[in-house]
């Protein structure tokens, strides 16, 4: 790995559990934030929703630890930020013909297509000092792939005919991540990251469907608020703004 913008570290294994729960470890052990944590691969990756994340070798497990990046109350914008930094670096190492299949499904999944090759997991727990440690973790299907993550098809970026190794992507990653975090941290600058979102996004002005924990909902998918919520135009004429759940083009 060539050198890392300040004020950066990299701490890599060959396997570890969950590169997240590392994070969050050594966090409560007195780590600094801006720590890279990287792994060959994972034995209990964590998925959304307390779900395993399949992360075998050849595949991209990384977590950025982050202490107190911005009040807790705009944390959530954290993963729209982080997708735009995959959806870059991935997109700087695949042809441009390539790079249209890729899109951002609300929030942060990364889909080929309609198959799912990145996710990220957010999670944070609050330090004795009162700081908020939060691990941004992010898996990429370099070259594997489950059948499926989180009900969606997989799919990895092998399968493009484009190999892209994961110390290729992670190196693009930290600059990408790096870069979006100074904007992003200058007064919780989010105007910037929402329109890059938004550039990358799938199903923007499309009907889609929310599933939401107590109730499924549908419209249009019109835009995104400025903390990153979903704003849906109802059939009735009323907005709706979703906060989460998952949301799909119909008959994905
Ligand atoms: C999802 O379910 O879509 C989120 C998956 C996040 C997986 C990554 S891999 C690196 C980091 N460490 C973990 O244990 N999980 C995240």
């Amino acid at each position: 790995m060539n050198k890392l913008p300040e004020p950066y570290r990299l701490i890599s294994f060959d396997t570890i559990d969950s590169t997240n729960k590392y994070a969050l470890d050594v966090a409560k052990q007195g780590e600094e934030g801006g720590l890279w944590i990287w792994a060959g691969e994972q034995t209990a990756g964590r998925g959304r929703r307390g779900r395993q994340w399949s992360s075998e070798k050849g595949n991209l497990a990384a977590s950025l630890l982050l202490l107190s990046p911005a009040p807790p109350n705009v944390v959530g914008q954290l993963p729209l930020l982080t997708a735009t930094a995959v959806h870059r670096a991935i997109c700087d190492l695949i042809p441009p013909h390539m790079q249209a299949a890729l899109r951002i499904k609300w929030p942060n999944d990364l889909l080929w297509g309609d198959q799912k090759i990145c996710g990220i997991l957010l999670e944070s727990t609050f330090l004795v000092d009162g700081r908020q440690a939060v691990a941004v973790g992010i898996g990429v299907n370099c070259r594997t792939h489950p059948d499926k993550t989180d009900g969606l098809k997989a799919a990895d970026i092998a399968q493009t005919g484009y190999d892209v190794s994961p110390e290729q992507l992670l190196e693009r990653l930290i600059w990408q991540m790096a870069d979006r975090l100074s904007v992003w941290q200058q007064g919780s600058n989010f105007a910037a990251i929402r329109d890059d979102w938004l550039s990358c996004a799938r199903g923007l002005g499309q009907h889609v469907v929310a599933r939401l924990p107590n109730e499924t909902v549908e419209g249009t998918f019109e835009m995104l608020d400025e903390d990153g919520a979903l704003i849906m135009r109802l059939a009735d004429g009323q907005t709706r703004t979703i906060y989460a759940g998952d949301v799909f083009l119909p008959g994905m």
